[in-house]
């Protein structure tokens, strides 16, 4: 196949991470015959001190016009003044409200030769294989009225929690569809004992749930939920949730994983080209440094062949030669290893079949 992706490296160790995942991805074009072009923009704090802006238009109209982007981390310590008009994180948000990709699928999965990096113990990680689909594109991050005035001499601050039923319903329609062809175990995670927002999504997933009658469904409250994703994480497998649980909940279930350099992500979009990104984020300490694990980029790259691309035997290959790789001991810095980013990929590359 021919396509046409665009490269969003950012900031931090982002350039880094995403260098190694094109590399792969140029690998396994070579190996399976396809043809894959990739163009790089600036997008965050390296746009912001290009065109003072974290995201152009024409930057996102690329991006629309590709058949997938890959995106490294955005943000560092020389964008964060709270008081700053612009901020790398509004073009994160830009992109994904821009690209309408209101799904984001993060995996998590543990691999049994690196229980010994999670500090939970070994026998709680047995079998942890689960998933969250987190709502991208609306909840707090996007609701309106947004923002600060002020009201009898005293500052004010908003942020909007909202949601609408379609919203709801096409993200757990979604994570049920996906519930089915795993364990059919989907978990809908809110706060409906006090939020008004999280009674309709109960009331909506328990709509959708008549459309999939093989999937089992639980609700949960999102306190709950983060005291169960470290006290029996295994008994999760779909979990679906507004978009700041979803946040707070996957940089916990990192955990699981031992690093968060481990987890990849995919943003779908109901149409047009998917979003790919590693979970973590720019990590400004360990920038320029040639350390930073690439496996949750080069994962995403994988995800973006399955579900931008269709294709199943390219990130098979990948996942399975990242499987090799960790049982042979390859390891990063976050892992306690000492193999480079590069070091880390070229073990990875070599096993791709
Ligand atoms: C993530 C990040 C982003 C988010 C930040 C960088 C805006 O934490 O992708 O999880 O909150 O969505
Ligand atoms: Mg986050």
């Amino acid at each position: 196949m021919e396509a046409n992706i665009v490269l969003l490296p950012g900031d931090g160790i982002g350039p880094e991470v995403v260098g190694e995942a094109v590399r792969v991805l140029e690998h396994v074009a070579s190996r399976y015959g396809h043809t894959f072009r990739f163009s790089e923009r600036l997008m965050g704090g390296c746009s912001i001190d290009r065109y003072g802006a974290a995201l152009t238009d024409e930057t996102l109209a690329d991006c629309q016009a590709a058949d997938a982007v890959l995106l490294g981390a955005v943000g560092g310590p020389k964008w964060d003044d709270p008081l700053a008009k612009v901020r790398p994180e509004q073009g994160l948000l830009g992109l994904r409200k821009g690209l309408g990709v209101f799904a984001n699928l993060r995996p998590v999965r543990v691999y049994p030769e690196l229980v010994g990096a999670s500090p939970l113990k070994p026998e709680k990680l047995a079998g942890v294989d689960l998933v969250v689909v987190r709502e991208l594109t609306g909840g707090l991050y996007f609701g309106q009225p947004k923002g600060r005035d002020v009201v009898d001499g005293h500052t004010r601050a908003v942020d909007t929690l909202e949601y609408q039923d379609f919203e709801i319903e096409r993200i757990v329609d979604l994570a049920f569809r996906l519930a089915q062809g795993r364990r059919r175990k989907l978990t809908s995670v809110d706060k409906a004992n006090v939020l008004e927002s999280s009674r309709l999504w109960r009331q909506v997933a328990v709509q959708v749930k008549e459309r999939y009658p093989e999937v089992e469904l639980s609700h949960m409250l999102v306190d709950t939920a983060s005291m169960r994703l470290v006290t029996s994480p295994a008994s999760f497998d779909v979990v679906v949730t507004e978009n700041m649980f979803g946040d707070i909940l996957t940089d916990e279930s990192s955990v699981l994983a031992g690093s968060m350099g481990m987890l990849p992500s995919a943003s779908l979009a109901t149409q047009g080209p998917g979003l790919y990104e590693p979970i973590h984020g720019s990590a400004p300490d360990i920038a320029g440094r040639g350390i930073a694990n690439p496996i949750g980029t080069i994962l995403s790259a994988a995800l973006l062949l399955r579900y931008s691309f269709k294709l199943e035997a390219e990130p098979a290959a990948i996942e399975s030669a990242v499987e090799k790789s960790i049982s042979a001991g390859c390891r990063t810095a976050d892992l306690g290893g000492s193999l480079g980013t590069r070091a880390m990929a070229d073990e990875i590359l070599r096993r791709i079949a």
